[in-house]
């Protein structure tokens, strides 16, 4: 049987099986009991309670060499099959290839009144050994752990602004608290020993630019592994190709492809405690400087039939600290992922995306989006149409079999089908 067909029990039995998860982590994930009262108040001021989404996990992953299934937290039934569907036919040409090549957080001290700046930029750089002293002693573990400081930029804004850009090596962490507290620090020795006359500190924290924070994974699949039973895949790469051309021209269809990454990526995020409102606003200001519409990039190599995917993106995302650590599921997700490190985070991050964007292409240049997204669409509307416990695959599947489904028919159906009942039960 396919993972997909298996039972929730038996996806547990199986991931054990594999090695990727503890007999604990099962039971919990079976058992869904509530987070603490403690852990509730410390994350949110006001609590009322939980609001729950779905975690699944998509397979067929090969990344860097090493097999993955992704655990995803989404509330769109096609996302997860989706990633599976692309993952399975870039497993066929040998699976993601990733590339992190630094890892830096950027925290920013900004000065106003500063009316020379050459002189400002000279008295910084004249004390750097004592800001990254400064920076380091107010987050000692950080560099006990192998981080801190690593480099200061200093740059003219407008006619008398001026920013302190501190660079940091979180490790594994995001770092957000560690770059704020790090700022502070700095921003008040400058303020107290290096400023002068009217310069005066306006603000210190933490820029969520991602620019030090990119990751890249590639892909390159045979055309064959393209095809479905009515088009040839060479045909199929050339559209898909020809489509992802199209979003680098217009940033209308732009969005909409970047959204299906975001499918995969954000769904990744969610699972292991991240914060999308960083990777956002990382990604957005990524798309503008490099004034892109797009994310991805897809060539087809006629020679050789094969296709190839590329997707660059800042990924402002730790593996420890925070969220991740206070939230038993994520923890659970890292578990699934086999702890990795959070290069290896990064890359199976970024490879989901690039798995979601290439079934989407895939099925927008064949039989359409609809196909799929209706199929898997249907248990919700069967739901939405009332239907409960066996009703509801009775219907989905029901559903599924019509060509045109909605709320009014699965209505009807769901009538349909409780009247059947009634006469089977009176005939007995
Ligand atoms: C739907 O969630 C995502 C897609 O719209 C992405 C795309 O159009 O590339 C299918």
């Amino acid at each position: 049987m396919k993972f997909y067909e298996l039972s929730r029990q038996e996806r547990l039995n199986q991931l054990q099986q594999q090695g990727v998860l503890s007999t604990a982590s099962s039971a919990y994930l079976l058992k869904k009991p509530a987070l603490d009262e403690q852990v509730l108040n410390a994350m949110v001021e006001n609590n009322l309670g939980e609001f729950n989404l779905p975690l699944g996990v998509a397979d067929n992953f090969v990344i860097n060499g090493q097999k993955y299934v992704v655990p995803m937290v989404t509330e769109e039934p096609s996302v997860i099959a989706a990633a599976s569907n692309g993952a399975k036919r870039v497993a066929l040409g040998g699976g993601f290839a990733t590339t992190v090549t630094e890892r830096l957080l950027k925290a920013q001290i900004i000065v106003t009144q500063v009316t020379n700046f050459a002189d400002f930029a000279a008295r910084i750089k004249d004390v750097t050994a004592k800001i990254r002293q400064v920076a380091n002693d107010a987050h000692p573990s950080i560099v006990q752990r192998g981080g801190g400081f690593d480099h200061l930029t200093v740059s003219q804004v407008g006619d008398n602004f001026a920013e302190v850009g501190l660079w940091l090596n979180p490790v594994a962490a995001f770092g957000a608290n560690l770059a704020n507290t790090i700022a502070e620090a700095v921003a008040a020795y400058l303020q107290a020993n290096i400023l002068i006359g009217q310069e005066a500190v306006l603000a210190a924290i933490l820029s969520n630019v991602g620019s030090k924070m990119l990751v890249t994974t590639e892909c390159t699949v045979p055309v064959t592994v393209l095809a479905t039973k009515k088009i040839a895949g060479i045909t199929v790469a050339q559209r898909l190709v020809a489509l992802n051309q199209f979003a680098h021209l217009n940033a209308d269809r732009g969005t909409t492809e970047n959204k299906g990454i975001l499918n995969g990526i954000f769904a990744v995020a969610l699972a292991t405690g991240n914060d999308l409102r960083a990777l956002s606003s990382a990604i957005t200001t990524y798309l503008m400087t490099e004034q892109q519409n797009v994310l991805s990039t897809w060539q087809l190599n006629l020679e050789q039939q094969t296709l190839t995917g590329r997707l660059t993106l800042p990924l402002t995302i730790g593996s420890v600290g925070g969220a991740i650590n206070s939230l038993p599921s994520a923890q659970i997700s890292l578990e699934i992922l086999q702890q990795p490190t959070i290069e290896q985070l990064m890359g199976i991050m970024a490879s989901t995306g690039l798995a979601n964007n290439l079934a989407a292409l895939r099925a927008l240049v064949t039989s359409g989006i609809q196909a799929g997204h209706m199929r898997l669409q249907s248990a919700n509307l069967a739901i939405q149409a009332g239907a409960v416990g066996s009703e509801i695959a009775t219907l989905q599947q029901q559903l599924n079999r019509s060509n045109h489904s909605d709320l009014a028919m699965a209505r009807a159906m769901l009538q349909q089908l409780r009247d059947k009942k009634v006469n089977k039960n009176n005939d007995n």
